[in-house]
Parts: C-alpha cells; sequence; structure tokens
C-alpha cells in the first residue's frame, strides 16, 4: 500500500505545557489532530474551570490553526468540589477529570492522595456523564516500578468500579497485558489509551548499548509479551481501545541528567508512528477505527468528516527541534527513518 486515507484522527491524551514549550509543541498536534484531550499537569495544576479558561486561550493563541480544537482536563484532587464538575459539565470544553495519584509521575505532586476523598466529585461525574482519566499507577514505594499499574487495577480500580459502577473511566496509556485484559472483562464504560511508545517499544529501549533517557516514560516500558498484547488490543478494532499519544515533551537537559524527567515526545510523527505498529501487524485496516472512531464514540462526541492522506514516503526523524530559550527537545525516533509520512 502506498497511500492511506483515514478520517482526520484525534489524540486523546497529550501535554501541551505552556509558555515556549506550548509554542513550540502545541503546532504540531494541530497538524495532525482534529482535536487533542490536553492534560492538565501544569505547574500550579489546572484545577478549575477558571484556570482552564485562561489555559485554552494559551492554546489557541500557540496553535494558531482554527481548524484545531483542544478539549481541556481539570486535574483531580483531594479538594475538588461536586459543585466544580457541574460546571465543568456546563462548561462544554472540559471534557473529562485527571487523576494522578500523588507522586505518580511528572508535576502529580498535587494528585490524590486517597480517592476517597474524592467522593463527591467522583458522584457528580458519574451523575453527569464527565468522564475520568486515570494514570493507573500505584506509588507504594514497596511495590516494583513494572508491576504499579497492575497493582493499580486490584488496590484502586475495581475498587473504584464497584463504588461507581456508572462512572466513565479511560485507563489512560495502558502498558500491560493485565491491563488489556480487565479492560476486555469491563463494561462499556472503561475504554482505554495506546500510546505509540508502548505499541513500537518493550523494555529493552530504555538500555539499548547504555542509559537511553529518551525512551524514559511513565508508565515505563514493559517486557515484549505486554507490547504484544498491545498490539493485538490496538489493532483489534475493538471499540474499547483507542488513540492517545501521551506526547510528554521535556528540554534535552531535563531528560539527559542525573535524574531525568519521564516524558516522550511523540506528537512530531504521532500517526505516522502509529502506522507504523499497525503496518507491522498488517492491520492498517484498522488505524482508522483505533485513531479516528473509537474515542469519540467513547467520549459522546461526533466523528470527524475530513480526512487527512499518509503516504509510504521514509524520511529521517530530525535529532532535536531547537526551542526560543536556546534548549532543544528529543523527539521519538530522534534520527530514525519512518516509512510513513502525513502528507495533508
Ligand atoms: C508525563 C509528563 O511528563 O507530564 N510523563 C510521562 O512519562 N508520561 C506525565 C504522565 O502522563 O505520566
Ligand atoms: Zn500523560
Amino acid at each position: 500500500m502506498k497511500q492511506l486515507q483515514i478520517t482526520r484522527p484525534d489524540d486523546w491524551h497529550v501535554h501541551l505545557r505552556d509558555n515556549d514549550m506550548l509554542n513550540h509543541v502545541a503546532p504540531f498536534t494541530a497538524q495532525q489532530f482534529a482535536r487533542a484531550i490536553v492534560m492538565p499537569n501544569l505547574q500550579p495544576p489546572v484545577t478549575t474551570v477558571k484556570l482552564a479558561v485562561e489555559y485554552v486561550d494559551r492554546i489557541i493563541n500557540a496553535v494558531n490553526n482554527d481548524r484545531f480544537e483542544p478539549l481541556m482536563t481539570l486535574y483531580l484532587t483531594d479538594d475538588t468540589s461536586a459543585e466544580e464538575i457541574i460546571l465543568a459539565e456546563k462548561s462544554c470544553f472540559v471534557k473529562a477529570l485527571k487523576l494522578y495519584p500523588a507522586g505518580a509521575t511528572t508535576n502529580s505532586s498535587a494528585g490524590v492522595t486517597d480517592i476517597r476523598k474524592c467522593d463527591a466529585a467522583l458522584a457528580a461525574m458519574e451523575e453527569t456523564g464527565l468522564p475520568l482519566l486515570v494514570h493507573g499507577e500505584v506509588t507504594a514505594p514497596e511495590v516494583d516500578v513494572f508491576d504499579r499499574e497492575k497493582v493499580f487495577i486490584d488496590q484502586v480500580l475495581m475498587p473504584l468500579m464497584n463504588r461507581f459502577p456508572k462512572l466513565k473511566i479511560v485507563f489512560e496509556h495502558i502498558t500491560t497485558a493485565d491491563a488489556v485484559e480487565f479492560v476486555l472483562n469491563t463494561g462499556l464504560n472503561i475504554g482505554a489509551t495506546i500510546t505509540p511508545q508502548h505499541l513500537l517499544l518493550n523494555r529493552n529501549a530504555i538500555f539499548k548499548g547504555g542509559l537511553r533517557p529518551h525512551n524514559y516514560c511513565l508508565p515505563v516500558l514493559k517486557r515484549e509479551q505486554h507490547r504484544q498484547a498491545l498490539l493485538h488490543a490496538a489493532t483489534s478494532g475493538h471499540r474499547k481501545f483507542f488513540l492517545g499519544t501521551d506526547s510528554a515533551p521535556h528540554t534535552r537537559d531535563n531528560k539527559e541528567s542525573g535524574c531525568g524527567c519521564a516524558g516522550i515526545f511523540s506528537a512530531h510523527a504521532a500517526i505516522e508512528m502509529y502506522a507504523t505498529a499497525f503496518e507491522q501487524q498488517n492491520a492498517l485496516d484498522k488505524l482508522e477505527a483505533f485513531a479516528s472512531f473509537n474515542g469519540p464514540d467513547f467520549y459522546g462526541l461526533s466523528r470527524n468528516t475530513e480526512t487527512v492522506t499518509l503516504e509510504r514516503t521514509p524520511w529521517v526523524i530530525p535529532d532535536d527541534y531547537p526551542l526560543a530559550s536556546g534548549e532543544t527537545l528529543v523527539p521519538m525516533m530522534a534520527g530514525e527513518t519512518i516509512n510513513w509520512k502525513l502528507i495533508q
């Protein structure tokens, strides 16, 4: 196949950051996707509709592209009130709440310390239909970093679902066969996003020939058997699985450090990397469902009407992108050749 035309995709999980970084990365996302669910883990986090209104304005300025629609999320804290949930639902542009367990990942110190503290907010979400997006990892120091997702399912997600059976939940950036199986065995109110890195890389990529900080993200890459399970889920066409890049830019200095940040920047070639993964599975015919249909269907939004075309033209991903500050941003697959190119 030389060309592939699909309905314009959406990104159901992206970090656009703020200021200089926002100005650099947001146009990449807007160029590929019609809509994107924007994560609220700024410093300080986007915890209220008022802060989200201000942030969405900064995003719209940064992308300068009328075709692109940012969909906003609020950062759930121990103190999020039911009133804030009602305001969010009424706002029409806030589409979800994001649960970060406190300390789980980048800028999550304001995260939830005990999910039971959020009962009032969760009840209001269940009532209004606003989904909860979960970073599905426990942070207890005694839990092995590779087991954090599985333990989260047992200790947090299952009890949460039992207490709020109608709550819509997106299990974000799933990384294990356990998560795939869990999602498949639950009702239609539970969906999951999958990133390009978890489809294309296993945990060996973090250690190939030396320590590779640009392949470090959270949840951390897992064993090959888990990658295979994710590939099967994504390419099955099953409505519960949809595209969420988790593109999470950090400057080169913050990645190549004695304590490097978690996050992989993938917005520069996201749909091309997904196409690469689907092609490896001989499943390019399933890309459109995963990238363009299952997400809006889950969120109860209309599907996009325009299309994009991918062409099988190899190109070399840049080693880095310059930022206005003089710093640089290293993209996923830096310096590597990729076979697909978004041409319009
Ligand atoms: C994200 C970030 O940098 O904001 N990092 C990451 O590794 N994915 C946070 C997150 O989604 O965990
Ligand atoms: Zn994320």
